[in-house]
């Protein structure tokens, strides 16, 4: 049973998290359209990447990361993860009493726009690995041919700002070409860092291989759940997104600015 605070103009924030930076492509769409709210933005970065950890583990982290919020008058939380979202949110839905939005990746609209109906997910190892993902690829997949591409090691290339790197280039290479050899139409970025490569993918592939992502789809059912409780900050004033690493340094708040594209004081999590 949901239990919330209802109130006509709700300033209390919205908590958004994810293992590193890849969150602020949704977070970035939620303050382009909600620009009324007020954020928090958590980056587990010194147990970044979330994708070479066990299930246990990352609901460890998950829990820690949402009562932090919670104690911080969270109304709402968005996982913007795949990997916690797959392995944590189950779990923690049952645990607490405010709305909790997750990342899925864009398999079903996917499997209606590809042509050919060939399409490659690129997903974590955690995630490739996990039932509730594959359930969800199963659920999908009857008139598509779905290929799963787990990405070690793309995730840490991404936080450690080599995103044009020869090093990222190749990885991403070795990748997609064999997915290009089997003609797929369409990619689905299954990680919410990827986003953050799309213009590398879409420079290997080519224009005709569509690139779907998620952060839209998770601002709607954000905006859907603030709604349906009435959670929703209808005050007139700018809302504020303030910034918070596990692993806090200046490089890290260099990067975050960079992402963002605007200045911004990164703060010390928890
Ligand atoms: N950005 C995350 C995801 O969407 C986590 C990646 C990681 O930490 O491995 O899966």
């Amino acid at each position: 049973m949901l239990k919330i605070k209802r109130q006509a103009v709700n300033t209390d924030p919205i908590g958004i998290f994810d293992s590193g930076i890849g969150g602020l492509s949704i977070a970035q769409c939620i303050e382009q359209q909600l620009p009324h709210e007020n954020l928090l933005y958590v980056a587990d970065t010194l147990y970044a990447p979330y994708g070479e950890k066990s299930a246990e583990f990352i609901q460890q982290r998950v829990n820690e990361i949402a009562q932090w919020f919670i104690a911080h008058n969270a109304k709402a939380i968005v996982v913007a993860c795949n990997t916690a979202t797959v392995n944590a949110i189950d779990q923690l839905r049952a645990k607490i009493s405010i709305p909790v939005i997750g990342v899925e990746p864009a398999i079903k609209p996917a499997t209606i726009f590809s042509k050919n109906k060939k399409i490659a997910i690129l997903v974590t190892k955690a995630t490739a690995e996990n039932k509730r993902f594959l359930a969800l690829v199963a659920q999908y997949s009857h008139n598509s041919d779905v290929i799963i591409q787990p990405c070690p090691g793309l995730v840490e290339l991404i936080e450690q700002d080599k995103r044009n790197s020869p090093e990222c280039k190749l990885m991403l290479l070795t990748y997609l070409q064999p997915l290009l050899e089997k003609g797929i139409d369409t990619i689905v970025l299954g990680c919410t860092h990827y986003p953050l490569i799309k213009s590398l993918i879409n420079n290997i592939c080519g224009d005709s291989v569509v690139i779907m992502e998620t952060a839209q789809p998770v601002t709607e059912q954000l905006q859907r759940q603030l709604a349906l409780y009435q959670l929703i900050n209808s005050s007139n004033s700018s809302g504020t997104t303030t910034f918070y690493s596990s692993k806090y340094c200046l490089t890290q708040q260099a990067l975050f600015s960079h992402i963002w594209q605007r200045p911004l004081h990164l703060n010390s999590y928890p």
